[in-house]
């Protein structure tokens, strides 16, 4: 039996199980076969036995940390008892996928990529390491480290890796007929909960631009949505109907087609099973529409190369793997990252390929939608049976395109009304908050309050410690969020910093900290205090570490590296996204 590659990931959000899953389908075209695993489903006793080839494609989440799904089987790799023979029949190879804005850029690949080596695994070569900075994103980095990839696996396994076949089978048949009965129980265990929708209500003024949504989700008898302040609720979204209507026009699949149930068969045991748990046993192609494939995301190269393999077309054909090549890198970066362009409107531009695909070869095309994480903003001892969560829409104007770029989740979130049904789950946030008796400085423009007034909340209930909030939006009358909430709690100091108040001195939330220095001080040096930071991932982060630097400046801190070793000891943590 030929050899074959396991290619495993670990990821927070969905981003490396993609990246796995265009490895093994790269690999497919080579005639190798691969299987793709989490890392925490990976049988690690197989690394044992037999000489095995793996790919690990490893993300970073929290503050350089293995994403969560991973920790189990991570733990285990670092036993003290494991000898640094026990990997010796590992050959290996890693891409990290990361954000160099964080301070532990990588640092999830790069502990796995050092603990492997320390075990005797061999790398067939350098580890690559992706960017969400570059300006295309971890792909920047990804396409040559594959390209490197192919060469040496080509030599590992004994075979030309440079030929290529010219089409592939899909990996699942859409069987019509043999349906399973209506009434049988979904086999796959849910990993997300299904809610209720109880209220959604509009936080900005309606007619200040930015649409912020504070929604409400019944959490009551659902004991797996326990939390604690700083946790995250993770949200399933669904396609937008625009997006939805552009992508069935250009496929041009009938009413009947598109809701003719069916069940996927895998072509082989190697491939995942589908998630029956919220697709249903009898799946639509409507249903996978609406729900699974993502439609708004930016079209990857890989999805290029994709749609050119199964198009006749000869022009859409060339197009599509210029974009997919290197030659093309401009022309790809002016298709489809400027404008911001979809998946959807990429099938809308190469409708005459996107209406002969073969329905059971969208699941080899397209990305599944994954879920986004949301930092709660209700306390639990306070708001029982209820969680909240305040989101902002994400929507932008592009020149070259028509309509505004919406965001998938906050768009879909800002469209939900009560008893709508979504499927949520609870992630474990990177901060973590010291008990009441430790003061907490936060630091929370726009939605990055949300788990602020978590903690505040919670820590109403208690004879705490004094907390500064320096909270930053336009003004009063726009997107002033919960400000009132904050008045009859005690020992709590909130700083409102207004960039855009008529008559009010402009201010952002790192001018608050300069101008209120003394209470951060005070708070931090004298009485031992936390700071937390949450929010925008951009220049927010940067401008108030600069505050903070004049807050500590009676410290000799020659090497400049003070805050820093706070971070390292968490006494600084960040919570931030783009
Ligand atoms: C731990 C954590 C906690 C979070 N907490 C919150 C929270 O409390 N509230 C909240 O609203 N969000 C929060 N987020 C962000 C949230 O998860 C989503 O990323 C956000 O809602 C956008 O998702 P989306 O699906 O709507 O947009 P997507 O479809 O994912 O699109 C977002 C992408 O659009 C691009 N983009 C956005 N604006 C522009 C622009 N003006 N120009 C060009 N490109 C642009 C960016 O590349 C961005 O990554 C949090 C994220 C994390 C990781
Ligand atoms: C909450 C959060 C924390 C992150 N922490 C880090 C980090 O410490 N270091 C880093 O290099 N990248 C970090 N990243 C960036 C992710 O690793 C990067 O976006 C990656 O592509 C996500 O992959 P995934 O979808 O497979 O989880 C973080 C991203 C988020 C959303």
């Amino acid at each position: 039996m030929p050899q074959i590659l396991n290619i495993v990931y670990g990821s927070e959000t969905g981003t490396a199980e993609d990246v796995a899953t265009t490895i093994a389908f790269e690999g497919r075209l080579r005639n190798i076969q691969c299987k793709v695993a989490s890392f925490e489903d990976f049988d690690m006793q197989l690394l044992k036995n037999k000489r095995q080839i793996v790919v690990f494609i490893i993300s970073t989440s929290g503050q350089g940390e293995m994403p969560m799904a991973m920790r189990i089987n991570w733990k285990k790799l670092l036993r003290k008892s494991l000898a640094t023979n026990e990997l010796e029949n590992i050959d290996f190879a890693i891409f990290g996928l990361g954000d160099s804005s964080y301070q532990k850029y990588n640092f999830a690949a790069k502990k796995l990529y050092r603990r492997l080596l320390a075990l005797g695994a061999k790398q067939i070569l350098e580890p690559g390491y992706g960017d969400d900075q570059h300006e295309l994103g971890i792909e920047g980095t990804l396409d040559n480290w594959k390209l490197k990839l192919w060469d040496e696996l080509g030599i590992s396994l004994g075979i030309d890796s440079s030929k290529m076949a010219p089409i592939l089978p899909p990996r699942y048949k859409l069987d019509f007929d043999d349906l399973p009965n209506e009434a049988d129980e979904c086999k796959q265990k849910a990993p997300y909960t299904k809610v209720k929708v109880i209220s959604n209500l509009r936080m900005t003024a309606g007619t200040h631009f930015q649409d912020t949504r504070l929604l409400k989700i019944d959490s009551n008898n659902h004991p797996e949505l326990y939390y604690e302040p700083g946790d995250v609720l993770m949200v399933y979204a669904e396609n937008t109907p625009e997006s939805i209507e552009i992508a069935i026009e250009a496929l041009n699949y009938d009413n009947d087609l598109l809701d003719k149930e069916f069940v996927p068969r895998k072509n082989s045991n190697l491939y995942e099973d589908l998630p029956s748990w919220f697709l249903g046993n009898r799946m639509t192609l409507r249903n996978c529409l609406t729900k699974y494939f993502d439609l708004q995301a930016i079209p990857k190269k890989g999805l290029c190369y994709r749609m050119a393999m199964y198009t006749s077309n000869q022009d859409h054909k060339e197009r599509l793997l210029e974009f997919a090549g290197a030659a093309g890198l401009d022309e790809y970066i002016d298709y489809a990252i400027r404008p911001r362009r979809t998946v959807a409107e990429l099938l809308r531009d190469f409708k005459e390929s996107a209406s002969s695909l073969d329905p059971a070869i969208l699941f080899d095309l397209f990305s599944p939608i994954r879920p986004r994480a949301f930092s709660i903003a209700s306390a639990p001892a306070v708001h029982k049976q209820f969680i909240e969560i305040l989101v902002a829409k994400v929507q932008y104007k592009v020149i070259k395109m028509k309509t505004p770029r919406l965001g998938l989740c906050s768009t879909f979130i800002s469209r939900l009304k009560e008893g709508d049904e979504i499927f949520v789950k609870i992630r474990k946030g990177t901060f973590s908050f010291p008990d009441h008796n430790t003061p907490c400085i936060m630091i929370g423009p726009g939605t990055g309050v949300a788990p602020f007034r978590s903690l505040l909340h919670q820590r109403s209930l208690t004879h705490k410690k004094e907390d500064l909030l320096f909270f930053g939006c336009r003004g009063p009358e726009f997107d002033d969020y919960f400000n009132k909430e904050y008045l009859g709690m005690e020992k709590t100091q909130v700083v409102c910093c207004y960039s855009r108040a008529p008559n009010i001195q402009k201010m952002y939330v790192q001018d608050g900290i300069r101008l209120f220095k003394k209470i951060v001080h005070d708070l931090f040096f004298n009485q031992n205090g936390y700071i937390f930071v949450a929010g925008s991932a951009g220049q927010m982060p940067k401008d108030v570490l600069e505050a903070l630097k004049i807050v500590s400046q009676h410290i000799n801190d020659k090497d400049d590296r003070f805050w820093e070793k706070m971070e390292n000891q968490r006494r600084l943590q960040y919570e931030t996204w783009s």
